[in-house]
């Protein structure tokens, strides 16, 4: 198969880790017999500082016309927090979400085998092990809502963001759930604030009844205050987790820092249709951008969800992840994970270390 790949580099480290990223997916494309077609997408800080937005016109149809993008990382301080939407970085991720369709953002955290001590909790937590998929839903709720600043009369300045939530956007997720714990060990937990909030009393009505549908899997609800002190406590417990787009942009950092490498950690945006769009979950490092020092293996590791869920090759996928723990397991270490005294191998000799396990 020839597969056409979007490339969006990004900012700081973006171009390092992807670099790596994608000579790892031709050399699983030798080894496999399938070849790629990349194309590079302009988004970002970089996309400001060349064309004046971060998001330029018809980055979402030269997106559509691939079977998948890779994303390295966009924004950084240069780029500041302008109050013009096309300035900023962010604008271009939100948008590109939200033109995409990419509604399931997938954000799994596992500890893995050979880094159980770079687990910041407990040893006796650490040993249960961690191995939990945290499913955010991406298009709706606070982040889309509609947004105000105005004056009032008595009280100064005032502002707004609403939290809307439909049937459709949360049975759409939910089932996304409740489908990736039957291949995982079988259990829901979903995340929300009931005890408060409306769009969450519907968000549980609804999952309640897709519970009943999905009678095989465990589920149960859990408030959010509760699930964040839960990730520290006995994140053992967790399979898949899914909850509403803020309460999973906070959750998901917390379950990738429990890990303690979140360099490592890969993650997945899809929707109903290609394509989908996969990236490391960290952010983009200005201070180590162009030094070879960036950690890869959470871009490589996104190429092996890209092979998982975009084109159902599991092998393929499977074929990456134990290269990249066999790499490990032979101490091999980048900076950020390097304990003090350990010696620490840069970005492009991490990837070349991968590619030579594949
Ligand atoms: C993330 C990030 C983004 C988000 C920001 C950069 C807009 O924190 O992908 O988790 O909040 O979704
Ligand atoms: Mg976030």
């Amino acid at each position: 198969m020839n597969y056409k790949i979007a490339l969006i580099r990004g900012d700081g480290i973006g171009p390092e880790v992807v670099g790596e990223a994608v000579k790892v997916m031709e050399a699983v494309g030798e080894k496999f017999g399938h070849s790629f077609q990349f194309v590079d997408v302009l988004m970002g800080g970089c996309a400001i500082d060349a064309v004046g937005k971060s998001y330029p016109d018809g980055t979402a149809e030269k997106c559509k016309s691939c079977d998948a993008v890779l994303l390295g990382a966009v924004g950084g301080p240069k780029w500041g927090h302008s109050t013009n939407p096309d300035k900023r970085p962010e604008t271009a991720l939100l948008s590109i979400r939200k033109d995409l369709g990419l509604y399931a953002n997938l954000r799994p955290a596992a500890l893995r085998p050979a880094l159980a001590d770079a687990c910041p909790l407990k040893k006796e937590t650490a040993e249960k092990g961690i191995d939990l998929m945290m499913v955010r839903e991406l298009t709706g709720g606070i982040y889309f809502g509609k947004r105000a600043r105005y004056q009032t009369e008595d009280r100064g300045e005032e502002a707004s963001d609403l939290m809307a939530y439909s049937q459709l956007e949360i049975e759409r997720i939910g089932r996304r759930a409740f489908e990736l714990a039957r291949l995982r060990r079988g259990k829901v937990s979903s995340v929300d604030k009931a005890n408060v909030l409306e769009t969450s009393r519907l968000w549980r009505q609804i999952m309640h009844k897709l519970a009943q549908e999905y009678a095989d899997v465990e589920y149960e609800d859990v408030l959010v205050d509760n699930a964040a002190m839960q990730l520290v406590r006995d994140p053992g417990q967790f399979d898949v987790v899914v909850t509403e787009n803020m309460f999973g942009d906070i959750l998901s950092d917390e379950a990738s820092m429990i890990t303690g490498s979140i360099g490592l950690l890969p993650s997945a945006s899809i929707g109903d249709t290609a394509p989908g769009l996969y990236e490391p979950i960290h952010g983009s490092a200005p201070d180590i951008a162009g030094q070879d020092k960036a950690n890869p293996i959470a871009t490589i590791l996104s190429v092996a969800m890209m092979f998982r869920y975009s084109f159902q090759l599991p092998d393929e996928a499977a074929a990456i992840e134990c290269a990249v723990d066999a790499v490990l397991a032979e101490g091999w270490r980048t900076a950020d994970i390097a304990k003090p005294g350990e010696t620490a191998v840069g970005t492009q000799k991490m990837g070349e270390l991968i590619r030579a396990k594949l």
